[in-house]
């Protein structure tokens, strides 16, 4: 059987790193894409190596058009010289952030981010992955727990997740006749760099184990774990769906 191939946006820490890991034990070779952390994305990189896995980093700035191109320079030149050619089998569009304040005080700029990042940097990552997934490939899209219930300082967030949960939507009944599926993957309060502070003190903890039916804090590995379902030949008759990782937040 041929390697798969995946590209983890965002890989560099949090949940892109515990996927990239994880798809890596699960015997794919890894593209760990980074923003700005090039020293973590190596260690992800070391890492993978270490267990005799097959990794390497990209860069690229997500919310940027032209870097997203420049990214793929690099990979297809990357790949080309791995595997004789510039395809892979599994997009994982993690890389986003979470800007969260009352609608009052948002600004154009931090608008505009918010959805160049999470959304649009989504969109063509994904157009220029399409003429390089193989058929029967996978996308996975990182979604929110937001877009099913409110936390108000997160509304614009929770929107360009909703945008997510659409585009899921139509990529999937574009790409199926190519086998390829496409879901939102949608985590709850997870234990990251993106909400350590809220979720680390002792206000955030009990507030998300009081609304959670699962009587943990959920951790990096526990959305691995259901992206590596999606990710495999197993979620082959499952697209164009939301499948929230979340413990049962907010039942
Ligand atoms: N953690 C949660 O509770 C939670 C819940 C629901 C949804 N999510 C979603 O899950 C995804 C990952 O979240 P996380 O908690 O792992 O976040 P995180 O710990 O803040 O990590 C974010 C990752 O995205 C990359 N990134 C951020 N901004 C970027 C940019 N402008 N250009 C390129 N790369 C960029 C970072 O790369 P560098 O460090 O190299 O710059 C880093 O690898 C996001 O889409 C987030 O919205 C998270």
């Amino acid at each position: 059987m041929t390697q798969k191939v995946a590209l983890v946006t965002g890989a560099s820490r949090g949940l892109g790193k515990a996927i990239a890991l994880r798809l890596a034990q699960d015997g794919m070779m890894v593209a760990v894409h980074y923003g700005k952390n090039q020293a973590a994305a190596e260690e992800v990189v070391s890492k993978i190596e270490s267990t005799g896995g097959e990794a390497f980093a990209v860069q690229a700035e997500i919310s940027e058009v032209a870097s997203i191109k420049a990214m793929y320079e690099t990979l297809d030149a990357e790949l080309t010289k791995r595997t004789g050619a510039a395809k892979f089998d599994v997009l994982v569009n993690n890389a986003g952030t979470a800007i969260g304040k009352p609608i009052e005080e948002w600004s154009e700029e931090e608008f505009d981010y918010q959805f160049d990042l999470n959304v649009k940097g989504l969109f063509f990552v994904t157009q220029l992955a399409l003429s390089r997934i193989n058929d029967n490939g996978r996308i996975i899209n990182l979604g929110s727990g937001v877009t099913r219930f409110s936390y108000p300082l997160y509304a614009v967030y929770a929107a360009s997740k909703g945008s997510v949960n659409v585009l899921t939507q139509y990529l999937a009944a574009i790409l199926g006749d190519r086998g390829i599926t496409v879901n939102t993957l949608a985590p709850g309060a997870i234990d990251t760099d993106l909400n350590a502070g809220w979720l680390r003190s002792e206000a955030g903890k009990a507030q998300t184990l009081a609304t959670s039916a699962i009587k943990r804090i959920g951790m990096p590995d526990d959305i691995a774990d259901a992206a590596s379902f999606l990710a495999s030949n197993d979620s082959r008759w499952v697209t164009g769906q939301r499948i929230e990782a979340s413990g049962g937040a907010h039942l």
